[in-house]
């Protein structure tokens, strides 16, 4: 079978981690890297067998016509992406997290797909560290007996982290179908930053199986002392009729259990979660085995984070699917009072209370 052709799109951070890993995998060949800004790819290509360079996704979209179209651009220009990646024809587009901004972008997203035949795959990869796993397996394995309660705490903001939070608790209830949502929000200083977002949100919701969810995301959140670094400070987890299990993203994971607690070391870290992030990708278009992170599982939890922002706009449950758009971030920038958020964290007042000028 020949090599699966990957235009990859947006060469920052992200990109590059893409880049790189479906390089590095047998399955695949980088044929074209795209950025607006030019200057560092000349720079990179070389490290991914030198394919073509350009600055505007649609040319060289339509002129490489890849079977895999990956983009990793910031989240306000998701809907233009994903139509040039659905126009040229991709069987494969990747993308990153968040889905989406708001219900409007987002439901143009899940349109536009609709009507494609493209598998789709969105960036939710912290699931293949070895203690998200190990998580999910004393679950699975019936080690906290029947699960109840499923929960997230992190202190980054939404559109970075909610994102994460919602679908590795969602996956450790099996990706239930979440019926309703209830949320607060407070701050309004990241509300205008490129991953616009309340500075805290935390809210409740109800899974058809009987399941609850909670999250809390931002500055307001709860310390997570087991862990040091500021973005690995997030716990994710669940709790059943006989114990719980939880990870810790930047330090390990741990299930008290009726036999005793259980626990184990890992770490989120991007070269260990690329590798079978890419392979599974192969696996879903050779042998048809669906990617965990395929899109049906991210949009479900998009509709969580946006019910969330909507419910603290708004008030009240807010009823899931979402079926009509709206702009939540405008909605919270006339909701959200102007007070500044009271942080948890000194080490979030930089992020949260920046120094007036
Ligand atoms: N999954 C994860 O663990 C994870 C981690 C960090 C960031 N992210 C997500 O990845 C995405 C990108 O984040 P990043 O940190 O790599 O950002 P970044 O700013 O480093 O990179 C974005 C790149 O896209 C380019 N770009 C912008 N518009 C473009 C266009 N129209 N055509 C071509 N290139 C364009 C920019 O010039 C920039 O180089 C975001 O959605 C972010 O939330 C995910």
């Amino acid at each position: 079978m020949g090599k699966h052709r990957v235009l990859v799109v947006g060469l920052g951070k992200r990109g590059k981690h893409h880049a790189a890993h479906f390089h590095a995998n047998a399955n695949f060949e980088v044929v074209g890297l795209c950025d607006v800004i030019p200057a560092p790819l000349a720079g990179f290509a070389p490290t991914v067998g030198n394919p073509p360079t350009g600055t505007d996704a649609a040319a060289m979209a339509r002129e490489l016509k890849p079977d895999v179209f990956c983009f990793c651009t910031l989240p306000s220009i998701r809907s233009e992406m994903i139509r040039i990646g659905v126009e040229c024809g991709a069987r494969l587009i990747a993308f990153e997290k968040p889905v989406a901004l708001t219900t409007g972008e987002g439901l143009e997203v899940k349109e536009l797909l609709s009507r494609s035949p493209a598998k789709v795959v969105v960036s939710h990869q912290h699931r293949y560290g070895k203690h998200y796993q190990a998580v999910k397996e004393a679950i699975v394995g019936g080690k906290i007996g029947k699960v109840h309660t499923v929960y997230g705490v992190a202190h980054g903001w939404a559109a970075h982290m909610l994102s994460h939070l919602i679908d590795y608790s969602m996956w450790y209830n099996d990706y239930a179908k979440p019926s309703w949502v209830m949320a607060q929000a407070a701050g309004k200083h990241k509300l205008s930053d490129v991953h616009a977002s309340p500075d805290y949100v935390g809210g409740f919701v109800q899974f058809a199986n009987g399941v609850r969810g909670i999250y809390e995301c931002g500055g307001g959140a709860p310390d997570v002392p087991e862990v040091q670094r500021w973005w690995g400070k997030n716990r994710i987890g669940a709790i059943g009729t006989e114990g719980y299990a939880e990870v810790y993203t930047g330090n390990g994971w741990k299930a008290v259990t009726p036999n005793g607690v259980l626990a184990g070391d890992g770490t989120m870290a991007y070269d260990q979660d690329m590798p079978g992030y890419i392979q599974d990708m192969a696996d879903w278009l050779d042998r048809g085995k669906v990617h965990p992170c395929c899109f049906e599982n991210a949009y479900a939890g998009f509709e969580v984070m946006m019910g969330m922002l909507r419910s603290a706009a708004r008030g009240g449950q807010v009823t899931l699917p979402l079926l009509d758009g709206a702009n939540e971030i405008e909605e919270l920038r006339r909701a959200i009072s102007g007070a500044p958020l009271q942080v948890t964290l000194e080490e979030s007042r930089k992020e949260y209370m920046p120094a007036l000028p």
